[in-house]
């Protein structure tokens, strides 16, 4: 993959239900829109309309939540077709998905379950992904999820796993960091240490959200405003990828769509700010 191919969007918000209308009659000042690719995979009809009308408008890049790249499954290649067509039809910038499992034996979980970090599972998913990438002709994204347990059987770090796989798959990496922030406290690692073992000519995309504290655990919720230390851990992944593309990511709760573009704006002012405060130290564009 090459850093160079990825278009440098800027900051957007996730694509919601609730904010279609607005979207469509006030083209609200939003760099850009990501879009959950399952959410619009039907045979016609108003909604892909909707989606029509603002990808006239807007860039997007399609978000999956149902690739299961790590499952032991066959790959389903009837949802693939399906993404290849939607692809051709909107013309993302990219598309991602998670580095997780969702099901197995042909049941659905409707979790993104996290994978055991060993050496056969690296192999395992980043040979799954290669063929995902050749039936879609283009490099993918795959994300970090959060997590609420661990493999005993896994022998390297969650962020050795996820570099190891990117290597080995040639793909890209869609790093959320509120996901950094809640697994380093559900797991106790270091999350610095995470954003700074991840190769950066792959860091294509940041998600940025909010999550619960739930006293002994944190869950990765989506419902809140982002927390203190995940701006000050977006900061500091800035000073090392550079004006990496962000996206707000918020799934419950649903705030006004002003407040998802000024929670955009607030990323783009920490961005430029650590540009200022650190200027050529920073990396370059994507
Ligand atoms: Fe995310």
């Amino acid at each position: 993959m090459n850093r160079s191919d990825f278009e440098p969007l800027g900051f957007g918000v996730g694509l919601r239900r609730c904010h279609y209308t607005q979207i469509l009659e006030e083209h609200p000042r939003i760099d850009w829109f990501e879009v959950i690719s399952e959410n619009f995979m039907v045979a016609g009809g108003r909604l892909l309309q909707v989606l029509e009308d603002i990808r006239s408008h807007y860039p997007i890049v399609m978000h999956g939540v149902s690739l299961s790249i790590g499952s032991t499954d066959p790959l389903n290649f009837k949802y693939l077709k399906q993404l290849a067509t939607m692809v051709r039809q909107f013309e993302p910038a990219w598309v991602s998905d998670h580095l997780c499992w969702t099901g197995v034996e042909g049941r659905n979980l409707h979790d993104l379950l996290p994978l055991p970090y060993t050496d056969e599972a690296v192999q395992h998913v980043a040979s799954r992904i290669r063929q995902v990438q050749e039936l879609l002709e283009r490099t993918i994204l795959i994300e970090n999820v959060s997590s609420y347990m661990e493999f005993t059987c896994s022998r390297l770090s969650e962020w050795e796993f996820l570099s190891a796989v990117a290597d080995e798959a040639d793909c890209a990496i869609l790093l959320d960091i509120n996901n950094i922030f809640v697994n380093a406290f559900n797991h106790g690692f270091d999350a610095v240490r995470y954003i700074d073992s991840v190769p950066a000519e792959r860091v294509i995309q940041f998600h940025l959200a909010g999550h619960s504290d739930h006293g002994t655990y944190l869950l990765g919720t989506h419902d809140h405003p982002i927390r203190s230390e995940v701006w000050a851990l977006y900061e500091h992944a800035v000073g090392r990828f550079g004006r990496v593309p962000t996206l707000i990511e918020w799934d419950d709760n649903i705030p006004e769509l002003e407040v998802l573009a000024a929670t955009a704006d607030e990323a783009r002012s920490r961005c430029e700010a650590v540009f200022r405060r650190e200027g050529s130290r920073v990396a370059g564009p994507l």
